[in-house]
């Protein structure tokens, strides 16, 4: 049995404590070859991906694309604005057309929950999810999990608080499942607005940033997610920064070995303050780093050293 014996990553809550561990500690290994003078391993030579990215994306799509590269798999990346989708094609037209090309992976961003894994039961290449609508964004909860073990050296017991808009946020549901398999305690905090409900039955809640922050060896801070809003869910930007924002004030009142975490982009000025994002306890721009190690080491234990299930 392979460490980690599925075909497709399609979201954390699927995974076993046992998968994830496999997937931290490949990209962990994998660690070295980025200090190589020559970052190229032969690896996935001869193994073809299509990265295809429905919403925008900077960190996801470059990290996939420079894995990619690193481990010698050939890949194209398709933005739908710039392809036949414009034209009307459906998304299973639109990948069955790519596999009559021959890819071995399909990587998936789509502002559809369940997009991901309609592809898994209708196409013959594995598929990975890299963002589904408000669902799951799997490797990020992967590489924000590799970040706060290469930190902090476990992730068992690390009390972890997740700030923002979690009603649209597909990180902290990825998040939320992974931190719990893995024995890290999670409280959720926005305004109630921003919260989902029933969210109560997977992690604790509170209304109150300050209670959310007692006590967190993380902070994790979540984007606005404004495209995603139809209404109004708070009175202004500055009102939200006052009630909810991680402000240079609230961060000196954390434990002293606080990190900091945003999986980007940010809105400076509205959840997080500038002076926080590019302060001392920020681990923003590792969480990037360790995206790529993350991307990596999914590439390989679904293309090159894991088994088929
Ligand atoms: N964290 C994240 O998914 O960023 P991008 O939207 O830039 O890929």
């Amino acid at each position: 049995m392979s460490a980690y014996p599925h075909r497709h990553l399609l979201g954390i809550e699927p995974l076993e404590p046992a998968h994830i561990q496999a997937i931290l500690d490949t990209a962990d290994g994998l660690r070295e070859v980025l200090d190589r003078p020559i970052k190229k391993v032969p690896t996935l030579r001869g193994k073809t991906v299509v990265n295809l990215f429905y919403e925008p994306s900077t960190r996801t799509r470059s990290s996939f694309e420079v894995a990619q590269k690193v481990l010698s798999a050939d890949s194209l990346s398709i933005a739908a604005a710039a392809s036949s989708v414009q034209k009307g094609e459906t998304l299973l037209d639109t990948v069955k057309n790519l596999e009559a090309m021959n890819p071995d992976m399909v990587v998936i961003r789509h502002a559809s929950s369940g997009a991901p894994h309609f592809l898994a039961r209708h196409c013959r290449s594995a598929i990975v999810n890299a963002g589904d609508g408000a669902h799951e964004h799997p490797t990020q909860a992967l590489l924000d999990a590799l970040t706060l073990r290469q930190k902090k050296g476990r992730l068992k017991g690390l009390r972890v608080a997740i700030v923002g808009d979690i009603l649209h946020s597909r990180v902290a549901r990825s998040n939320v499942w992974l931190l719990s398999k893995m024995g890290a305690e999670v409280v959720l905090c926005a305004p109630p607005t921003l919260m989902p409900p029933g969210i109560e039955a997977l992690a604790p809640v509170t209304y109150r940033i300050e209670e959310a922050l007692e006590g967190a060896d993380a902070i994790m801070m979540l984007r606005i997610q404004t495209e995603r809003m139809t209404g109004a869910y708070f009175p202004s930007t500055r009102e939200f920064h006052v009630r909810f924002g991680l402000t240079e004030e609230r961060v000196r009142r954390a434990r002293r070995d606080v990190l900091i975490l945003h999986p980007g982009p940010m809105n400076r000025g509205v959840e997080i303050a500038s002076e926080v994002a590019d302060g001392p306890a920020s681990v923003i721009l590792d969480q990037v780093t360790n995206g790529v190690l993350v991307r990596m080491a999914v590439l390989y234990l679904l293309l090159g050293g894991g088994e088929a299930a």
